[in-house]
């Protein structure tokens, strides 16, 4: 197991995407996980369900953008393990609306959760990390960093792109710890939200555009997070891995 002995928070682990299929993918290679999100009544669920399939798992209820409880997190964490080695800052929201439609409580939400989440969580975790001389943390972006999207994301965009900024930010301060920082650009991830968003031909033709004409499964990407956390990609740090089979080409 590449994970024995190791500690992971996912945050957002406790909803049917990316979060949980990585939460889960973490305990079945050996790591002790939390699984974080805001809704307190699943993230229970899921923490139980790990723990009846043997896993070591904590349910804990966390708003990233609120700094008490990310404290709380990381607190209660180490209470419970008593160290912490990996971070998923999974965290996202999203409203679509044109800009001029976009108010300012949107745009707020959206930061806030994406770009204050990832801060304060990282920030939260690394003196834990320092003191360990390690840690490896993984951010989701999203390709819609990179592209101009005309569907009405302008937040979400400008969230996705200051999230690369603050990995590689992440990756340069914590080198000298043996800490590394990398993001995952997913490119469509098909779920319940998506397909209430789109219209069914809308979200097939984002899928078509992959050079496998479909979205990813979320256990593809928790794939990609597993990579990033494990030793076996101990030189790597600072990177964004676009994971949308050529939905879009990043620079
Ligand atoms: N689904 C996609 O197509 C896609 C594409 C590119 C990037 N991403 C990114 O991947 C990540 C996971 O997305 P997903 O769609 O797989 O969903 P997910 O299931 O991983 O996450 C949804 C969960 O987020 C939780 N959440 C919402 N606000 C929160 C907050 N403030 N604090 C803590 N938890 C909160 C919800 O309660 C829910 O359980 C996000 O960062 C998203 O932006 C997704």
């Amino acid at each position: 197991m590449k994970l024995a002995g190791k500690v992971g928070i996912v945050t957002a682990s406790a909803g049917v995407g990316i979060g949980q299929a990585t939460v889960r993918a973490l305990a079945r290679e050996g790591a002790s996980v939390v699984v974080s999100d805001v809704h307190e009544r699943r993230a229970k669920e899921v923490s139980e369900s790990l723990k009846a399939e043997g896993y070591k798992a904590i349910g804990i209820v966390c708003d990233v953008s609120k700094w008490d409880q990310v404290e709380s997190m990381v607190k209660q964490t180490l209470d419970a393990f008593g160290r912490i080695d990996i971070l998923v800052n999974n965290a996202a929201r999203e409203i679509i609306a044109p800009i001029v439609d976009t108010t300012e409580e949107n745009w707020d939400l959206i930061m806030n959760v994406c770009v204050k989440g990832t801060f304060f969580c990282t920030k939260a975790v690394l003196p834990t990390m320092i003191s360990q001389k390690s840690g490896a943390i993984v951010n989701m972006a999203s390709v819609d960093a990179y592209i101009g999207n005309p569907i009405g994301e302008c937040a979400y965009c400008s969230a996705k792109a200051g999230i690369t900024g603050f990995t590689r930010v992440t990756a340069a301060e914590g080198a000298q710890h043996n800490i590394r920082a990398n993001a995952i650009a997913p490119g469509v991830v098909p779920n319940p939200y998506l397909e209430k968003v789109y219209p069914k031909e809308v979200l097939q033709e984002m899928e078509n555009m992959s050079l496998f004409k479909r979205g990813a499964r979320p256990e593809e990407i928790a794939n990609i997070v597993l990579f990033l956390v494990s030793d076996e990609a101990s030189y790597v740090t600072g990177v964004v891995i676009n994971a949308s089979a050529g939905l879009y080409w990043s620079p």
